[in-house]
């Protein structure tokens, strides 16, 4: 299986003046837990990290053991174009792709091996779980307009997996038409193609702010 990893972003809610990716989580940097757990999946057979030029001599000193494993391709402005990017550099056998964001780097190999199955009889897959909150839809002057049916709910995870050429088309698309969009997933659901929820765990966190880092500390020790 193909994977690719964003890494290009600049972390601005984490505020750590860095590429968030670059912090340490118990003496590794956070992108290093994410590629030992890519690495240690048993369907993982190439992978690909995108990040920007400035970043890149950083992010593979920072998880040398896998530095001489892994394509380095220069990622763009947004997630979006990032992953566009990375489309656009795999080689050219690669019927499928897992996509897995570098900053959930609590993510189980064995999820990961599920997703690449899964794909074998799906076109699109992402790993999500059921909602525990209530969730709100808010207007813009903060006042509560509706309460969506929480058995209706799930939260979006990566990976998510897809069929090359159909994510390089809806790629395509969302360019032409100008969506924007903040996962792969998105893209195909404006296509109305289909996409199959895997059920995974709430341990496969997002680094996005400070506090997640301390979440992170206490998972980190199961891998
Ligand atoms: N990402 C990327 N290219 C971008 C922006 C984000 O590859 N231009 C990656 C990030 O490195 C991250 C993943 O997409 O692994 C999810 O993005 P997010 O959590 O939003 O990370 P950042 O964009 O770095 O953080 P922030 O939005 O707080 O600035
Ligand atoms: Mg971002």
């Amino acid at each position: 299986m193909h994977f690719l990893i964003p890494a290009a972003g600049s972390g601005s809610r984490m505020k750590a003046g860095k590429n968030k990716l670059l912090i340490d989580l118990e003496g590794e940097s956070l992108i290093y837990w994410t590629l030992k757990a890519v690495f240690s999946a048993s369907s993982t057979s190439w992978v690909g990290i995108i990040g920007q030029p400035k970043d890149r001599e950083l992010l593979l000193n920072s998880a040398k053991r896998f530095a001489h494993k892994v394509q380095w391709i220069e990622g763009g402005d947004t997630r979006q174009e990032s992953v566009f990017n990375g489309l656009n550099a795999l080689p050219k056998d690669a019927k499928k792709v897992l996509i897995h964001d570098g900053a959930r780097c609590l993510i189980n190999p064995e999820l990961i091996d599920q997703c690449a199955s899964q794909l074998d009889i799906n076109d699109a897959v992402i790993l999500a779980t059921k909602v525990t909150d209530t969730i709100k839809t808010v207007d813009d002057e903060g006042f509560i307009e509706g309460t969506p049916d929480r058995n209706y709910l799930w939260a979006a995870q990566t990976p998510q997996g897809f069929l090359v050429d159909r994510l390089k088309k809806a790629h395509r698309m969302a360019i032409e038409k100008n969506w924007k969009v903040t996962d792969d997933a998105s893209l195909f659901e404006m296509l109305n193609w289909k996409v199959r929820i895997i059920e995974g765990n709430y341990s496969n966190i997002k680094i996005t702010s400070p506090v997640d880092l301390k979440i992170a500390k206490l998972f980190v020790k199961d891998c």
